[in-house]
This record gives structure tokens, C-alpha cells and sequence, in this order.
């Protein structure tokens, strides 16, 4: 097994029962992201090591902030196991510091590496599909939140990350969808006259 693969299965064992713990993010948007984050980076050329593990720690730690009720502090917290995570693992200078970078930097619009410009646009995906936005619907449903106010929710993280692609190739890719679910929520509202 190469390092990296490793280091990728001893995060995910790390990770994921964090995520069944508390339950966000879900485990298809922390596999779908990491993903979509992989194949852009290969598609551009970036460092992929770097990117996958900055896809995956990105993830971590936010069920526990938004349980302790502190979801701004999440990055802070994601930041602070990665780098006790790092200490078990010589690892790369250089790829340790993207890694964080991509960490520190998952949701800004201008970025210091080309790595942690693909994490943030890889998460901008969980909102810009069809699919994902129905299954926010019944996530959000089953938290307790009623109709009116997750299609308000819905309409702001569309607008939220379709204004934090910074990359071209993303922008292409979800320019279509992003018409598409706005003019549908829309349509949702005007239906409801919520408007
Ligand atoms: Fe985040």
C-alpha cells in the first residue's frame, strides 16, 4: 500500500465514526466531495495527495462544532487534528503545509495553492446538484425544520456556493444545474406564495 493510502485509510477510520456520531457532514458528501476534489485535481494537476487529504479533513470535526453549537469554529478544530494527526506520520513538509492550507482556506474565494482552490470548489458540488439538494430536503426535514424554511436554506446555499466557484472547469459543469434548481426553488416559493 502506498503511504498516502495509509495515511487516507487511517483518517477515514478517524473520520467516519465522527460522522455517524453526529451526523454531519453526511458520509455521501464527505466520499462524493473527496471524489469530485480527486478528479479535479488530477484534471488540473495539482498535488492529489494533497488534495484528497485536505478534502477529507476538511469534513472532520464540523458534527462536533455544530453539536457544541459552534460551526464557525469548525475549521479552527479541523486544523487542530490534523496537525495531532500529522504528528504520528513523517510525512512531506510541503504536503503537510497544503494540506492545512487547504484546511484554513476551504471556504475563501482567493486561495494561496491551487490545492485548496480545488477543496473549496470540490464543496461547493454538495449543493449545486439536483439530487443532493432533494436529499438536504429530507435531511433537514428530519432535524425538524419545516418546509418554508428549507427551501429558504435551500435558495441561500445554492446562491452561497454557485458566488464561491472560483474554478472555470466547475463553473462549466454546474452553470446548467445551477439555473436549473434556482428557477425550480422559485417556482417552489411562487407556488407557496412565499413570496
Ligand atoms: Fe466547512
Amino acid at each position: 500500500m502506498e503511504y498516502t493510502e495509509v495515511l487516507v485509510n487511517d483518517l477515514d477510520n478517524e473520520i467516519i465514526p465522527e460522522i455517524m456520531k453526529y451526523g454531519a457532514p453526511t458520509l455521501e458528501d464527505y466520499n462524493d466531495v473527496t471524489s469530485i476534489a480527486t478528479r479535479l485535481a488530477k484534471e488540473l494537476n495539482a498535488d492529489i495527495d494533497a488534495v484528497i487529504l485536505g478534502a477529507k479533513f476538511m469534513h472532520s470535526k464540523l458534527g462536533e462544532a455544530i453539536s457544541q453549537k459552534k460551526w464557525g469554529e469548525h475549521t479552527n478544530m479541523a486544523l487542530g487534528f490534523a496537525l495531532s494527526f500529522f504528528q504520528n506520520y513523517p510525512i512531506n513538509e510541503s504536503i503537510k503545509n497544503k494540506v492545512l492550507t487547504c484546511i484554513k482556506e476551504h471556504r475563501e474565494k482567493t486561495f494561496t495553492c491551487r490545492e485548496a482552490e480545488i477543496c473549496a470548489n470540490a464543496n461547493c458540488y454538495r449543493y449545486l446538484i439536483p439530487k443532493k439538494i432533494l436529499k438536504m430536503f429530507y435531511n433537514l426535514k428530519s432535524q425538524g425544520y419545516n418546509f418554508e424554511e428549507i427551501l429558504f436554506i435551500a435558495q441561500e446555499k445554492i446562491e452561497q456556493k454557485w458566488n464561491s466557484l472560483t474554478l472555470d472547469i466547475c463553473k462549466k459543469e454546474l452553470e446548467s444545474n445551477y439555473y436549473k434548481i434556482k428557477e425550480f426553488l422559485e417556482l417552489c416559493k411562487r407556488e407557496n406564495n412565499l413570496e
